[in-house]
């Protein structure tokens, strides 16, 4: 799959922009899997014009990333057009416009999925936004505000018109948040619209290696997006292109392994953050790191609740010690935002 010039494998597994959860340590650990390329969290774009600073923070890029997107969002045309041009300068391989963040705070301002409501003002912020860079310009958005409003596939056209380079669909409205089960029906109709001519990735409620084989043999997208189900599971990466390429599914992880991978996870965040940060930033992971074990709960809520390095190192140990060998069964991870 080609997004402007920048060459992708064919079928990419590609790891979703989500906020709090891909920083770099968590993008680490993903890349190790073999995402094909990944996002940023969203960042601000009234924020990066301020210089706020845990908005440059998000801008930074390892060496290890690429291929790589930063996505922005934000309601202003001036102030998105002049963040693409900072943003550039940040050098990712490629800038995302987020049109489908749901969340009341975005949204209701107009950012995000807010913008599924002023379609024309959405188009003169991308057709801007492409002209300003000379970076591929991609969108990642919704099937559209709700239920009555499902216009992706009138949307798409005029995107793709903008000289937008790639289109990310999640299956769902604004409306639904997280909520029910993405509907891919919209996101085939989309692909295999005759008008269509940029790469069309799918995103929503994939889980396993199955499911996307499913995905792109039903609705013939280009690529696949993975979010929640990579947040303790990094390794659905790996998985998934395993399958993709033999047909084999792989035996699953034990606890063990999964605690050397947390291990390697805290150890990067630590380099990144005081340990402090580094301790709470986890917390998300630790929370479906462990799902399906049984007589879990007391030690998962002590893991939760543990201030200090040392003591989460110590539990960790603890739970490798009592549960160490057993398989990690791949239950989905559906965690609601
Ligand atoms: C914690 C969390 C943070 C998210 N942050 C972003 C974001 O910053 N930008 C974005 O485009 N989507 C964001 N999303 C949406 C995901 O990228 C994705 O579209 C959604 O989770 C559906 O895919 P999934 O079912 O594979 O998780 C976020 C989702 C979650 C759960």
């Amino acid at each position: 799959m080609k997004i402007g010039t920048l060459q992708l494998p064919d079928q990419p597994v590609i790891l979703a922009p989500m906020e709090d959860v891909t920083d770099p340590p968590f993008r680490y650990m993903c890349k190790k899997f073999g995402a094909d390329l990944m996002f940023s969290e969203f960042v601000s774009s009234d924020a990066l014009i301020r210089n706020v600073n845990r908005t440059l923070e998000k801008m930074e890029i390892q060496a290890y990333e690429h291929p790589y997107g930063i996505q922005l969002y934000g309601k202003n045309i001036v102030a998105m057009v002049e963040s693409a041009k900072i943003t550039e300068t940040w050098g990712p391989d490629l800038i995302d416009i987020n049109f489908g963040c749901p969340v009341k705070k975005v949204a209701m301002k107009g950012a995000g999925a807010g913008m599924l409501v002023d379609v024309p003002k959405m188009i003169k912020m991308t057709r801007e936004i492409v002209r300003a860079t000379k970076l591929p310009v991609t969108v990642k958005t919704r099937l559209g505000w709700d239920d009555n409003s499902k216009n992706i596939v009138e949307i798409a056209e005029m995107l793709q018109d903008t000289g937008i380079m790639a289109l990310t669909i999640h299956g769902r409205t604004r409306a639904q948040m997280y909520r029910g089960e993405a509907d891919w029906t919209l996101i085939g109709e989309v692909k295999n619209h005759p008008r269509i001519k940029i790469p069309i990735i799918g995103n929503g409620d994939i889980t396993d290696p199955v499911e996307t084989k499913k995905a792109f043999d039903r609705y013939g997208v280009d690529g696949i997006m993975i979010g929640r189900a990579a947040i303790g599971r990094p390794w659905i990466f790996r998985d998934v292109k395993h399958y993709l390429k033999t047909g084999e599914i792989l035996p699953p992880m034990t606890v063990g392994d999964q605690i050397d991978l947390i291990k390697e996870h805290l150890e990067l965040g630590f380099s990144f953050k005081d340990d402090r940060r580094g301790v709470v930033s986890m917390r998300r992971f630790f929370a479906v790191s462990f799902k399906g074990l049984s007589n879990f709960k007391e030690t998962r809520i002590r893991l939760l609740q543990a201030e200090g390095k040392e003591l989460v190192y110590q539990i960790l140990e603890e739970i490798r010690e009592k549960w160490g060998d057993q398989l990690l069964i791949p239950v989905p991870s559906k965690e609601e935002k």
